[in-house]
């Protein structure tokens, strides 16, 4: 090759470089991608974490130290948290909300009791290195989600995807949060949605929606990682629920949208009516596809009611396996401690801070991670 074409390539190669999304390009100490895996702090590595839905709705800031604190110090690196906490009655004070839906007038609650509470956790998340996916809105009815908006603005919650008053609030609330923390080490990535689901839908209606609101979240936020958040449904490996397409969801198109950095995916058997054995292939269908697309898949949810080691152990067995070969890190559902009010919530998944279910899946996991490559 002439040395002219030489030239020509390389300005070529340095300007696709400067086109490519800024979270290719971490800033120091950043949660990033490469390739089907994550890097924080500049090292690429297996990630471990967990979900605590309520860590931002605590109105005491020691409580929310000691939860991190114990997290960071069990080698945990990113904790799940619920970015959205919607609803259509204003709660009496004391009680943390962060939006009220109406549609004479909704308000994003800025105050004390609103996202003050969300900004404690991300100042206390950054000062222990824990890295969080923050949340938008719920597919569930749980601190308001979908089913509040569809109060709000009519609708049913299949067409909030694309009713507009709806989403036209919604990306009212996710720039007010992107832009409290557009330039914080503690995101690991904004998540469109827990769950996202419509069912019997063309799986077009949550690919536009996830590509247009992604691309609205990167016009925000140049540099953070952002995901879908979604249970994996819709991939190759089976034909039987919940491989196939009925809830909208398909995982391997969705993939594929190009300011989405990584795939999530959940698993729950009990809720899908599979046995507790279809986790391995679970993982391993979800990781192929991952490696195929070249991005790294999260495991980001995942329990069971009972026996939790003995289940959900060979489950985080065949995702650390699958380290080099699709599968970034993987996050339990759900963490649970001693708070200053009593216990924090118990699903029957929970895994207390400290309990012999802790050592199994918290101890033992991150000593196997050390190990891996
Ligand atoms: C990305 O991973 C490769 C190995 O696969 C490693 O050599 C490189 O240092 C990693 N980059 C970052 C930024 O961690
Ligand atoms: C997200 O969805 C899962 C599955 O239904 C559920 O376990 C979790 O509680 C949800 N989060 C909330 C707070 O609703
Ligand atoms: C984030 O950083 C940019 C550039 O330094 C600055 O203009 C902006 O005000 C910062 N935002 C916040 C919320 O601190």
């Amino acid at each position: 090759m002439k040395s002219a074409s030489i030239l020509a390539l390389l300005s070529l190669v340095s300007l696709g470089m400067a086109l490519l999304p800024a979270s290719h390009a971490a800033k120091p100490g950043w949660a990033t991608t490469n390739g089907t895996r994550f890097s924080i702090d500049s090292q690429t590595a297996y990630l471990a974490g967990t979900n605590s839905y309520w860590i931002g709705f605590l109105t005491s800031n020691t409580d929310v130290d000691s939860v991190l604190d114990h997290i960071s110090t069990s080698g945990l690196k990113i904790l799940r948290v619920w970015g959205f906490n919607d609803v259509t009655n204003k709660p009496s004070s004391g009680t943390v909300w962060f939006q009220y839906l109406s549609s004479s007038g909704s308000q994003i609650n800025t105050g004390s009791n609103g996202l003050q509470r969300l900004d404690y956790v991300v100042q206390s998340a950054e000062k222990r290195g824990v890295k969080l996916i923050i949340n938008f809105v719920n597919n569930w009815g749980d601190y308001g989600g979908m089913p509040a908006y569809v109060t709000a603005f009519g609708g049913t919650k299949e067409s909030w995807y694309t009713n507009s008053a709806a989403q036209t609030q919604y990306r009212k609330y996710i720039s007010a949060v992107v832009a409290r923390y557009v330039n914080s080490s503690a995101i690991f990535a904004w998540e469109l949605a827990n769950e996202s689901r419509c069912n019997g839908c063309s799986t077009d209606v949550i690919y536009n929606w996830a590509t247009s609101t992604s691309a609205y979240i990167r016009s925000l936020d140049p540099s953070h990682m952002i995901t879908l958040g979604d249970e994996g449904f819709g991939l190759p490996g089976a034909t039987s629920y919940p491989y196939q397409t009925s809830e909208g969801v398909d995982f391997v198109k969705n993939l594929g949208i190009k300011d989405l950095d990584f795939g999530t995916f959940h698993l729950y058997p009990s809720s899908w009516s599979v046995s507790n054995s279809f986790g391995t292939a679970w993982v391993k269908d979800h990781a192929a596809a991952c490696k195929k697309a070249g991005k790294p898949c999260l495991l980001e949810e995942y329990g069971v009611a009972t026996d939790h080691c003995t289940v959900e152990k060979p489950w985080q067995q065949a995702s650390l396996d699958l380290a080099t070969q699709g599968m970034g890190g993987d996050m339990f559902w759900q963490w649970g401690d001693k708070l200053s009010t009593g216990q924090s919530p118990n699903d029957g998944n929970t895994v207390y801070y400290g309990s012999s279910d802790a050592q199994c899946l918290v101890g033992d996991h991150v000593k196997a991670m050390k190990q891996a490559p």
